[in-house]
């Protein structure tokens, strides 16, 4: 692994002073959703912490380059197919559509949707990183001077209420847009609540006034499908070591945020293909016994012990098919790239 690039993570963000190491959590607040993950992720067995703590604002700059990356084929893929077919998805959204992006980042795909789309009404990216979000939210309203943009810095697996539509309008149908299989980043049983509740968020909410209708709800959603292990492993393995400062960057961001003491040099990114449960499973391991303190506690790691970041399921077209209909969505039609590397979904309510 090339470790240049982790060997590069700030302790602390530009323009910003370093942290004083606080003694105890209440130092901290313990309103800090990540100290209180990031505690009980150390204390459990085996360890663990959820992917959505990748994307602060390095994090998040990473996972862009790790979207360019030569091996990192799903981005690229993904692209192409709504190159090659924007115009066919276009037509299944239809006309004066309310589109939401869930776990929107920099908000580049979505531009090959809205050029086809007719008079979208509405976008409403959805992102947990909320500065990335507006800077991507600003640039999209200067390219889109008609487009009413209007970003929402949630965690959108916690449940959300859309911002409201302006008085009288009449009511728009709700597409959601979930590109980059992220949607293989849950367990099987989160990506199922997540489905239901997207089915819930799009075809809810907001009162319609009576007398007029909203059309059934929509849902594109990118998967990465199962394939040679060996294509996964490249991908999760950069030859650049960019997926290793991603992954390394959960420690990092703990000692900007937290106060931790990880030395980023004992920690080594680990990523392999588990072909038993279809996924790519990321740890953060420990190259020797050693201590960290976080929050006033001190955590003993072994030599070896892992830390887990990140499981990336993989699918069969037929096997996500049938996942979206136990969520209650009615499969319909699916893009895939010649190759069957990745697929894009259209599934309606
Ligand atoms: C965001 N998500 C779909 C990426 C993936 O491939 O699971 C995150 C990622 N992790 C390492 N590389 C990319």
């Amino acid at each position: 692994m090339s470790r240049a690039v982790a060997d590069a993570l700030p302790d602390h963000l530009p323009g910003q002073p370093p942290r004083a190491r606080p003694a105890a959590l209440q130092e901290l607040g313990a309103e800090s959703e990540f100290a209180r993950e990031l505690l009980a992720g150390l204390a459990r067995r085996p360890r663990s912490l959820a992917p959505k703590f990748f994307y602060d604002e390095v994090g998040s700059a990473l996972f862009d380059r790790i979207c360019e990356l030569p091996e990192y084929y799903p981005t690229r893929t993904e692209l192409a197919l709504l190159q090659r077919h924007a115009q066919e998805m276009a037509d299944c959204i239809g006309p004066d559509a309310e589109i939401i992006e869930f776990g929107a980042g920099s908000s580049h795909k979505i531009r090959l949707l809205l050029d086809a789309l007719a008079r979208p009404r509405r976008f409403v990216p959805i992102d947990i990183s909320a500065d990335h979000l507006q800077a991507a939210a600003a640039r999209l309203r200067a390219a889109y001077p008609g487009l009413d943009v209007q970003p929402l810095a949630a965690d959108f697996t916690q449940g959300l209420e859309l911002p409201p539509v302006a008085a009288g309008q009449s009511p728009a149908r709700r597409v959601g847009f979930f590109p980059g299989s992220s949607v293989g980043n849950f367990t099987p049983e989160e990506a199922l609540v997540f489905l239901r509740d997207a089915a819930r968020l799009l075809s809810g909410g907001n009162a319609v006034p009576s007398g007029s209708e909203r059309a059934p709800a929509g849902l594109l959603i990118g998967v990465d499908l199962v394939k040679d292990p060996a294509v996964l492993h490249a991908a999760y393995n950069d030859a650049a070591g960019i997926t290793a400062a991603f992954n390394l960057n959960m420690l990092a961001r703990a000692n900007r945020e937290l106060g931790a003491d990880f030395q980023l040099d004992r920690f080594a990114h680990y990523a392999f293909y588990e072909p038993r449960l279809q996924r790519i499973e990321m740890h953060l391991v420990s190259r020797c016994a050693q201590q960290v303190r976080l929050c006033g506690q001190v955590f003993e790691f072994a030599e070896g012990e892992a830390l887990h970041t990140e499981n990336s399921h993989k699918f069969t077209v037929d096997g996500f098919r049938s996942l979206a209909g136990r969520a209650g969505w009615r499969p319909s039609r699916v893009w895939c790239d010649p190759e069957g590397l990745f697929s894009l979904h259209w599934l309606t309510l």
